[in-house]
């Protein structure tokens, strides 16, 4: 089963920042997972929250700041002042990285209730086309289908997973609507039975967010490829591989 880090790795770097990327490349993880937003004059930025006062020096909605504002804000600090120089990186600047790291990435759409679908995948699709990205390193994800179907449209190679909290009644139906190649599912409440059905049904299943190395054996047995998890040294260090 893979390790996918969440956030970056976020238990020993701000979430969501190149130093977080970095902290995975030294520990050798082959995955990540960010979450991107737009800021107010359309820039893709990797950021999980709708404000920005949880993981910056900053206060206020993070569609309201323009790149250059928003640059300026000490993304680091909060999490620990020897990362105050992190900053909230761009989709593009993470990305640049990550494919010098050799780290393949789960892009999460993050789509607020006052945020445009159409708009965010038009803006993440164009990075990814002007700078060339290997399309193969690349997931997509979001718990908004609006989403899937922008990006079906507009980057069809790039695997797309539909991200739920709970595995909905008819998974098999939005799947195969969405063409989606797999399904990322909250493991709490995943079972053995659904895991299996999904597998059965050619999917890739991915659980969030598992940072407890018993639970995981217990998802890997169920036939789970992947985790995203906040703790991926407590399962090296166990003994477990990256992939
Ligand atoms: O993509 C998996 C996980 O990140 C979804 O939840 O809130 O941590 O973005 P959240
Ligand atoms: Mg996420």
């Amino acid at each position: 089963m893979i390790l996918c880090g969440h956030r970056g790795v976020a238990s020993l770097a701000p979430e969501n920042t190149l130093a977080g990327l970095r902290e995975a490349h030294r520990l050798g993880l082959e995955w990540v997972e960010i979450d991107v937003q737009l800021t107010r004059d359309e820039q893709v930025v990797v950021i999980h929250d709708e404000k920005v006062n949880r993981c910056t020096n900053g206060k206020g909605w993070l569609r309201q700041y323009d790149r250059d504002e928003l640059g300026r804000l000490d993304a680091g600090s909060w999490f620990d002042p020897a990362f105050s120089q992190e900053r909230i990186p761009l989709l593009t600047d993470y990305l640049t990285l990550a494919a010098t790291l050799g780290i393949r990435v789960n892009i999460e759409l993050k789509l607020y209730p006052q945020d445009d679908a159409a708009r965010l995948c038009r803006r993440v699709s164009e990075v990814i086309e002007q700078h060339g990205f290997d399309k193969d390193t690349l997931l997509f994800s979001s718990f908004e289908p609006d989403c899937l179907r922008q990006l079906q449209m507009l980057q069809p190679d790039i695997a797309r997973a539909l991200l739920v909290e709970r595995i909905p009644y008819d998974w098999q139906t939005q799947l195969q609507q969405l063409n989606c190649t797999g399904l990322n599912c909250h493991h709490r409440h995943l079972t053995r039975v659904l895991a299996e059905a999904v597998k059965a049904a050619g999917y890739r299943l991915n659980c969030y967010t598992v940072n407890h190395t018993g639970k995981a054996a217990t998802l890997a047995a169920w036939g789970v490829d992947m985790i995203f998890t906040d703790t991926p040294q407590d399962y090296l260090n166990a003994g477990w591989r990256p992939s």
